[in-house]
This record gives structure tokens, C-alpha cells and sequence, in this order.
């Protein structure tokens, strides 16, 4: 049997065969604890401190700036908890296409007394700057825009948004769980406070996660024990999957260039693929420009997407843009925050291509992808 396609990268990645050669070498032999003094403690101390500097080293930080987490979802609630708990203010900004990871978290908050103001966006999924400015208000203690979306690709002004919140001394954060690795993440350019970073998504295992945090912008921590990473994240390191994210980041920065143009052509290849199809009906969603190099957003007229998902599923990983219930489908908010009509929504699915992606499997999946919607929008 062929093995099925992989096209759900930003779901999560496989791991690098180089990042899992550095974990079987802490999982055969250096079990030690880093708070422990002797040798075998102080190696995995001396090894954490090293992935951060290779974490750093991809984002353009200092190693002091980078505080290990369990995922993403974790370092989202440090940057936005940790930071209103240290902060004065009532008032949040973020986007109405946020991963749930940092819309959960307002929504917690709105539960506190918070105020939060979800910005919307235009049709390609980005926010407007000069929205941006007038939700700010006196006790605005924080601004939260993803730098990528996961579902659609686009990317976000961060840039400008920082210049905006640094006029107003208020704190940027940004979440770049889908955008590290993929396109340029510098810190400094983007010039924000607190930024996200998701190992499963850069070809680190699942359950690794890093905050960046700039030296001078204070949080308190969100849970109390020991003192490990500043006690911001207290609780033994864990050892093996910080050396993976360290070391997936090492590759990350060294194959950049590579790795992005692998991304772009199997998307482009794939989208003139389905192009080059005269019966199939479909459009993309969002901006291709301005947009990760390896994500398709793409509606199919006539289509349900979990139908799609489901007679391809043996051979083609891919996800859908919408949730099944018993007996109704709820589009995405992304979607519906993009004004994408109910029937296009319906119809959509992510297609997301990775650093393994072959034009093989590219070629593979348009003729799967085409005989099975052809199949449904006849129907
Ligand atoms: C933009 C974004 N933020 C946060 C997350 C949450 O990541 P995790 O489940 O690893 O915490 C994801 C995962 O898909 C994501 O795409």
C-alpha cells in the first residue's frame, strides 16, 4: 500500500530525523536533573542552556529572553495572564481570527471584568492598523495579534502594530506558533515584547513550547513552585523535549532558505495542479502574497469539506474549515471573520505542505483531490 500524503503541516510536523538522533541520546543516558549539582545534572543544565540559545538564535533574541514552556497554548496564558497581572489595565486588543489558545483566554478574562476588543478583518484574513489605533483606550494594558493564521496563512502587520503600541507604551505580544520556522521571525524587526513558539509545528516533538520575553517587559508568573525558568515556569525542565525544540530550531535557522522554497513550490505546484483541472471549481482564500509559504486555504463550489476529508482520508491528510454537529456544520470563526459565504465555507478545506513534501506526493494528492470533488460537485 502507498502511504497516505501528509498535506496537515500546520497541524503538526513529524519530527526531524536529526532532532530525534539528539533525544535518544537523553533518553539512553543523561537522565540527570538539572537542579542537581553534580555531573550528570549540571550536563542537562549546561544542555537546556543551550537550546536556548539556539531558540534565541532563530528568533534574533538573547538566550536570558527565552522562557521553555509545555506548547503554545502555555505561553500564550504566560504572555497574556502574566502580563495583566503585573500590569495595570482593564483593556485587551487581539483579533477575531486568534487561535483559540489566545481567544479562550479573553474569553476567561471577559469572565474576570476584562474588556476585550477583537479587531476584524478584511477579506484576505488581516487587520487594519488604523483599527488598531482607535480601539486604543487609557487602560489598554496589552495588544495580542498572531504574526500567521493557522488555517488561512496570512500574515499580520506586526511590525507596524508594534510601532502603534510602542507610541502608546502599551505591551505587544504576538503569536507566532505557526510562522516560526516558516518565515522570517525576528524579534527584533517585529519589534514585539512577547512572542509564542510551538515545537510541533517546527519539527520538534508535541508537548514543547517557548516564550520569548524582552528584557524589561515584566509579567508575574501563573504558577507557583520551584524556582526553573526564572520561576515564570516552575517545575523540572523537560530535559529531552527542550533539547529537541533547540535543536529543531538550530535546523530551522541553517536550512532556512531551503526549506522555504520546498514549502512554496509544492504549494504553488499544487495549486497550478488544481488550476490546470478544467471541471474543478474552486477558490483561495486569503492573500497568497502575503501569506505563509506553505498554506492553502482553499473552497470548493458544491463541496462539503468532511465529505471531501473523509473519501480522500486513506490517501491525502488534509483538514477542514469547518466543525460537524449532529446535525448542523459550523464554518471557522477565521472564516466567517473573512465574510466567506456559508457555501464556500462549507467547502473548505487547509491544505498545508512541509519540509518533506515531494512533488510526487503533490501530484498525487491534486489527482485525488480532483476525482473525488469532481465526483461530489456532479453529484
Ligand atoms: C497559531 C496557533 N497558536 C497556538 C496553537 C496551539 O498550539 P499547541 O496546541 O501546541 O499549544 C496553534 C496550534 O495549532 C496555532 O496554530
Amino acid at each position: 500500500m502507498i502511504k497516505p500524503v501528509y498535506l496537515d503541516y500546520n497541524a503538526t510536523t513529524p519530527i526531524d530525523p536529526e532532532v530525534g538522533k539528539e533525544m535518544n541520546l537523553f533518553i539512553d543516558s543523561h537522565y540527570g536533573n538539572p537542579s542537581s549539582s553534580y555531573a550528570i545534572g549540571r550536563l542537562n543544565k549546561n544542555a537546556i542552556n543551550f537550546a536556548r540559545k539556539q531558540v534565541a538564535d532563530l528568533i534574533n533574541a538573547n538566550p536570558d529572553e527565552i522562557i521553555f514552556t509545555s506548547c503554545a497554548t502555555e505561553s500564550n496564558n504566560l504572555a497574556i495572564l502574566g502580563v495583566l497581572k503585573a500590569q495595570p489595565g482593564k483593556h485587551l486588543i487581539t483579533s477575531a481570527i486568534e487561535h483559540p489558545a489566545v481567544i479562550e483566554v479573553c474569553k476567561h478574562l471577559e469572565s474576570q471584568g476584562y474588556e476585550i476588543t477583537y479587531l476584524p478583518v478584511d477579506r484576505t484574513g488581516r487587520i487594519n492598523l488604523q483599527d488598531v489605533e482607535k480601539a486604543i483606550r487609557p487602560d489598554t494594558a496589552l495588544i495580542t495579534i498572531m504574526h500567521a493564521n493557522n488555517e488561512v496563512g496570512t500574515i499580520q502587520p506586526i511590525t507596524e502594530t508594534a510601532v502603534i503600541a510602542k507610541k502608546h507604551n502599551i505591551i505587544f505580544h504576538t503569536d507566532a506558533a505557526q510562522s516560526a520556522a516558516k518565515i522570517e521571525t525576528d524579534v527584533s524587526k517585529l519589534g514585539v515584547g512577547l512572542l509564542t513558539v510551538a515545537g510541533h509545528k517546527l519539527y520538534a516533538p508535541k508537548g514543547i513550547g517557548a516564550l520569548y520575553l524582552k528584557k524589561g517587559v515584566n509579567i508575574k508568573n501563573i504558577m507557583y513552585g520551584a524556582s526553573q525558568e526564572k520561576g515564570l515556569r516552575p517545575g523540572t525542565e523537560n530535559v529531552i523535549h527542550i533539547i529537541a525544540l533547540g535543536k529543531a530550531c538550530e535546523i530551522a535557522k541553517r536550512d532556512f532558505e531551503r526549506n522555504y522554497k520546498t514549502m512554496l513550490l509544492s504549494r504553488d505546484r499544487l495549486i497550478d495542479g488544481l488550476k490546470s483541472k478544467p471541471n474543478v471549481e474552486f477558490e483561495i482564500n486569503g492573500d497568497l502574497s502575503n501569506s505563509l509559504p506553505n498554506t492553502i486555504s482553499i473552497s470548493f463550489n458544491g463541496v462539503d469539506a468532511h465529505t471531501l476529508a473523509s473519501l480522500t482520508g486513506d490517501e491525502i491528510y488534509i483538514s477542514t474549515g469547518s466543525a460537524c454537529h449532529a446535525d448542523s456544520v459550523e464554518i471557522s470563526p477565521v472564516l466567517k471573520a473573512m465574510d466567506i459565504d456559508l457555501k464556500m465555507a462549507t467547502g473548505t478545506v487547509r491544505i498545508s505542505t512541509g519540509r518533506f513534501t515531494t512533488n510526487d506526493e503533490v501530484d498525487r494528492a491534486v489527482e485525488i483531490i480532483t476525482k473525488t470533488v469532481i465526483k461530489l460537485q456532479t453529484r
